[in-house]
């Protein structure tokens, strides 16, 4: 399909346009970020730590195994709502830019750029991610499959502050996968604002998130039999291990995932099955765990249909349209500039 496209835009265009990678983040970011999240989380009652340092190249890949797991159902439904409705997504808004934040699911991406392809107004992919090293990937097979693109990716924390490029054309800013249930219902509010601030009339938010259910499919999907999100969660240990010289011992934790029926979020968090004390060098910092006593790793947040149009109205969004798919367990929902 892109190939097609392609072939057809691309006369008259050059056919060999690197990708631009533009780092936003500064060098020692990483290091400085998570050394305050540390110091933050690990001195607070009850103890936490936000689910972004889960992320290292091993925490990625026990990430995309997690999303082939038979109980985690959301990034298949998620696939079949874009798989139905991405020509849709594309007739309506005509986007001639697609931000991508989070870009870690390249396969659906493509079913986004495959059809914004084909209206012939797309000039320009955006991907926006932490990982510098995922996203010169996904960069880079981008430049080559869809040589009538421009790729411009971004190095950044779509938390802290977003700049979307500017462009000729309608833009649409995608956070797929969920992905905007790992925030506070502040952080939340924040993060659209922001979005909605670095946007203009006729611009697009296309956002994925997946729905409250029963609570036991939802547990399924983040404690898998196969072990899988026990050793993504503890891979956060592995993250201060490494990063900040932590001696966490991983044995002394178990996995654990809650759902929060007044809030509707799962969490994951890790236990402490016997007194643990650590030392977090990089952070100066000693850590104390009664046995029995949790640190919260993760807030996924599951949403109703009133409360993300709600949620899209006060960030100033207008809901124009909402997919699930045929389970009616995941949403992808479009918003619109005015
Ligand atoms: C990538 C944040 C959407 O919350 O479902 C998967 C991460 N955590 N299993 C999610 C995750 C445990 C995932 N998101």
């Amino acid at each position: 399909m892109a190939e097609g496209v392609a072939a057809r835009v691309g006369s008259g265009h050059s056919t060999d346009r690197r990708p631009v990678i533009d780092v936003r983040l500064a060098a020692d970011h990483v290091a400085r970020t998570l050394r305050s999240d540390v110091r933050v989380g690990l001195t607070a009652a009850p103890k936490w730590l936000p689910p972004k340092w889960f992320y290292d190249a091993r925490g990625s890949e026990l990430f995309e195994q997690i999303t082939r797991l038979p109980e985690y159902y959301p990034t298949r439904a998620e696939r079949e709502i874009l798989t139905a409705h991405a020509s849709d997504i594309a007739d309506v808004t005509q986007a001639a830019t697609l931000i991508e934040l989070g870009s870690g699911s390249s396969e659906k991406t493509r079913l986004l750029l495959d059809a914004l392809s084909e209206t012939g107004m797309l000039r320009r992919f955006v991907p926006f991610d932490v990982s510098e090293q995922a996203l010169r990937k996904t960069a880079d097979t981008a430049a080559v499959d869809y040589p009538h693109l421009g790729v411009h990716a971004v190095v950044g924390d779509f938390t802290d502050r977003l700049s979307v490029p500017r462009s000729q054309g309608p833009r649409m800013v995608a956070l797929l996968g969920s992905t905007i249930g790992n925030l506070l219902p502040d952080e939340r509010a924040r993060f659209l604002e922001s979005v909605r601030a670095s946007l203009e009339p006729g611009d697009w938010l296309l956002l994925g998130t997946d729905l409250v259910k029963d609570p036991d499919v939802l547990l399924r999907a983040y404690d898998d039999s196969a072990g899988v999100t026990a050793e993504f969660n503890r891979n956060v240990l592995r993250v201060l291990n490494r990063e900040l010289g932590a001696d966490f011992a991983l044995d002394a934790f178990a996995h654990r995932a809650v759902w929060d029926p007044a809030n509707e979020w799962v969490e994951m968090r890790l236990r402490a099955e016997r007194a643990v004390q650590a030392w977090v060098g990089g952070a100066e910092l000693s850590v104390l765990f009664k046995p029995g006593e949790e640190l919260r790793t993760e807030v996924s947040a599951k949403f109703r249909h009133e409360g993300v149009d709600a949620e899209l109205h006060a960030a100033k969004f207008t809901p124009y349209r909402w997919w699930t798919d045929s389970g009616e367990r995941f949403a992808v929902s479009l918003a619109r500039v005015v």
